[in-house]
């Protein structure tokens, strides 16, 4: 039995990564801004599994509040053994292009929020010597295009915050893991055509908890997306700039 703290839980994604863990009779900490739809999670979880399940409001973007609220979530659990980071936003991303604020909310809550409470969950697993620490980023971050690079700059970052925290704590029997989705069929694709490789969450779901299992250091979810931005980093600057994709 472990006790997983899941940041972003209301989002499908995460739901279904807390079946993941629960079904294997963990403990988890549900955290994410909607209090409502957080306890109708919750309260899912614990008549499908019958886990323990605590819930607590969380923005990312409230940096000052991260400290208490971690400390809340070590007091709840009576210890922590997992972080799983899902939250993530794209809502502004055509202001973003050209409002100063609207940049900096998807940057905070994206890359800041994220950084600032892996920070604390971090050192807590290197004092403790063991531990895991899993983020969503997203295949967005591998490479910046015209059409959301706010977005993919912050997913980008986060990968590489990601890679940081693995070659620092891997020393300490901390493991990391960076996952990363293609396309994934919730309300941040909602009215998009024809995305390729449109994944379910559940999908998604499934095989991220299993890298984490698995002890992964970075996975493409679905795997055919490894394939795809290996080709999509591979085509040179010069042709890239005109391309648009
Ligand atoms: N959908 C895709 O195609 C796709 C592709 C690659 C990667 N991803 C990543 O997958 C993750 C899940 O996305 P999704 O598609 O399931 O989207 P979603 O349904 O919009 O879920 C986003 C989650 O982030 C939380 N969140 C947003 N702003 C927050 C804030 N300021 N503080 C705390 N939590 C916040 C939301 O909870 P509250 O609103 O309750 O706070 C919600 O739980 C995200 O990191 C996303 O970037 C998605």
């Amino acid at each position: 039995m472990r006790r997983v703290l899941i940041v972003g839980a209301t989002s499908p994604l995460a739901r279904y990564m807390a079946h993941g863990f629960a079904h294997r009779g963990d403990t988890l900490f549900l955290a994410a801004r909607d209090t409502e739809e957080l306890e109708r999670v919750a309260c899912d979880v614990r008549v499908r599994f019958g886990a323990t399940v605590h819930t607590g409001r969380f923005d990312a973007a409230a940096i000052e509040e991260h400290e208490a609220f971690w400390q809340e979530v070590v007091r709840s659990l009576g210890g922590v053994d997992g972080v799983v980071w899902v939250a993530g936003t794209m809502e502004g991303l055509e202001e973003a292009f050209r409002q100063p604020q609207a940049v900096r909310r998807l940057i905070e809550v994206n890359l800041t929020g994220a950084a600032s409470l892996l920070t604390l969950a971090a050192c807590y697993f290197e004092e403790q010597g063991r531990g895991f620490i899993a983020g969503v980023s997203s295949v967005a971050g591998d490479r910046g295009r015209g059409q959301n690079y706010p977005y993919g700059a912050a997913k980008g970052g986060f990968s590489l915050f990601l890679q940081g925290l693995r070659n620092r704590l891997s020393k300490r029997g901390v493991q990391v893991t960076t996952i990363k989705p293609g396309f994934i069929d919730t309300r941040m694709t909602w009215g998009r055509d024809k995305l390729p490789f449109l994944a379910s969450p559940q999908r998604v779901a499934k095989e991220s908890v299993q890298a984490v299992l698995k002890g992964k250091d970075v996975a493409y979810v679905p795997a055919v997306w490894g394939l795809v931005m290996l080709v999509i980093r591979s085509i040179p600057e010069r042709i890239f700039k005109k391309m648009s994709i």
